[in-house]
């Protein structure tokens, strides 16, 4: 039988519950169709999709960023603001396509303030200049009598954005990206922004993009930031994509690894430059795009199909893994933001008429809603599989968080077998099961179900009341599944 031991003290760190964050980007079908369709029948008095805005908040998202990803790298934020029929339509060459600005600054941030999320704004390092870039933090944070906040009264917004999260550039690691980088062309670039930046309002929080998927110098780029700007720096993002290229679902389910290495690769360069630089405060770690993706990709635009990446119920499953590892590195992980939301490699999938609920919906939903303030150091052992390059890994991919009362344990395992429901012995230490258990579970028919308009429930979530009671208790993960088991003590 396998074997889960929990110790409530035995704790890792706070949790932030930005870990739970979301990406928009202008790109195919996210924004225009997505998020904003202005005429529809589905519409608010905004132009936002009603039934759109009601999915995400189920989401729970703390921080959404915006509005880019590669798209920022060619965008000028005057484009996006003021009346819309003066905006100028412009091409858009990272995706290829035209873009009306219609949905700008203050639509995304009204956006927010209708979730109740905080954004996250990224500027244009790539062709965009300083200037721009602190110009967009006075229009949005500025209380003055400036010419660029009375810009934003003019536009109807007479109290600041309050925009508190500033990326500075997108993957400009990559030679894909319009204006890519050199370590030291980024280090000093974003020296430069962000003092700027900072001067015009000191309480922001500036991430800096560090690595694209572990390519490309990501220990130089980290050293040569921390050299450069040491006071200046927040968090360190990394992006990943991943996917079950080859077809085979053990190597897909041997993830849990991956993210581990990436995770304490990135804990490591950044403890070492601290320690070098003497930097006392923490710099987070913040995954600030991640997903599975590879179907829905390709060199032009009809091949690309714009993204529109479609799930299944193996995708669900790592997307649970990764929760479990922010849950478990929660000291260095303070913000991840699923890349994206709605269409574009996303959770939501919208047509003119509705939506339906894709596969890793459920699993965001489900940790989203139940993940705890603080995680355990949780012990566990049983059964183990093989896959890809590594052997041995446990089959059930494990995290735990607690309240700050000490009173709702929440544990989340993934069960990675195809075939196998596992019994498990649950155990606490120092602590007793006060009787009401409620255990939620994603599952579907098999690994490859996936949910459409057609049959939005094949892979969905069952809830269950359950009692237990004493320090044991014992449950039977089914097979190929997410479950959420969450506690009174
Ligand atoms: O999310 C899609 C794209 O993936 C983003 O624009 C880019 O940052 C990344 O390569």
């Amino acid at each position: 039988m396998n074997h889960i031991k929990i110790d409530p003290e035995r704790q890792i760190g706070s949790i932030s519950r930005k870990i739970f964050g979301g990406f928009a980007e202008h790109l195919g079908r996210h924004i225009y169709g997505g998020i904003y369709e202005p005429g529809s029948p589905l519409a608010d008095e905004n132009g936002f999709r009603s039934d759109v805005l009601a999915a995400v908040r189920r989401l729970k998202m703390p921080v959404v960023r915006y509005p880019g990803g590669n798209f920022v790298s060619g965008y000028r934020w005057r484009d996006g603001v003021g009346p819309k029929e003066q905006r100028p339509a412009r091409v858009e060459l990272a995706w290829q396509d035209i873009e009306s600005n219609h949905f700008g600054t203050d639509e995304f941030v009204t956006w927010c303030r209708a979730l109740g999320t905080e954004p996250y704004l990224v500027v244009n390092a790539g062709d965009g200049d300083m200037r721009e870039a602190r110009d967009w933090v006075e229009y949005c944070n500025s209380a003055t009598d400036s010419a660029l906040a009375n810009m934003r009264r003019a536009n109807g917004f007479d109290a600041p954005h309050n925009v508190k999260y500033w990326g500075i550039g997108n993957e400009v690691d990559g030679q894909w990206q319009i204006g890519y980088k050199t370590p030291e062309e980024y280090a000093r670039t974003y020296k430069e922004f962000a003092k700027v930046m900072r001067w015009v309002d000191p309480s922001i929080r500036l991430i800096a993009s560090a690595t694209t998927d572990w390519r490309y110098q990501p220990v130089e780029r980290t050293q040569l930031l921390f050299e450069g700007a040491p006071d200046l720096l927040d968090y360190l993002a990394i992006h990943w994509y991943v996917g079950n290229h080859e077809d085979d679902f053990a190597q897909y389910m041997t993830l849990s690894e991956f993210f581990e290495a990436r995770l304490s690769a990135l804990e490591g360069a950044i403890a070492a430059m601290r320690h070098e630089m003497g930097v006392e405060r923490p710099v987070h770690i913040a995954v600030d795009e991640w997903n599975v993706w590879y179907r829905a990709r390709g060199n032009t635009r009809e091949e690309r199909d714009n993204l529109e990446e479609r799930y299944n119920l193996e995708d669900a499953l790592v997307v649970a893994m990764h929760f479990n590892a922010f849950i478990r590195h929660c000291r260095s992980v303070r913000m991840a933001n699923i890349a994206q939301i709605v269409n574009v490699i996303a959770p939501i999938f919208t047509d003119e008429e509705g939506l339906f609920l894709q596969t890793i919906f459920h699993p965001f939903e489900l940790y989203a809603s139940n993940c705890g303030d603080i995680a355990l150091d949780v012990f566990w052992k049983g059964d183990t599989f093989s896959g890809g390059d590594y052997s041995g890994v446990r089959t059930l991919d494990v995290s735990a968080t607690i309240d700050a009362a000490g009173k709702k344990l929440s544990l989340f395992v993934v069960n990675r077998s195809l075939t196998e429901t596992l019994e498990t012995r649950i155990s606490l230490s120092d602590a007793t099961f006060a009787g009401n258990v409620a255990a939620s579970v994603v599952n579907g028919p098999d690994i490859k179900a996936e949910n459409s308009f057609e049959a939005p429930n094949r892979v969905t979530v069952t809830n269950v009341a359950i009692m237990a009671k004493g320090s044991e208790f014992v449950y039977a993960f089914e097979p190929h599944s997410v479950t959420a088991l969450v506690f009174d003590l």
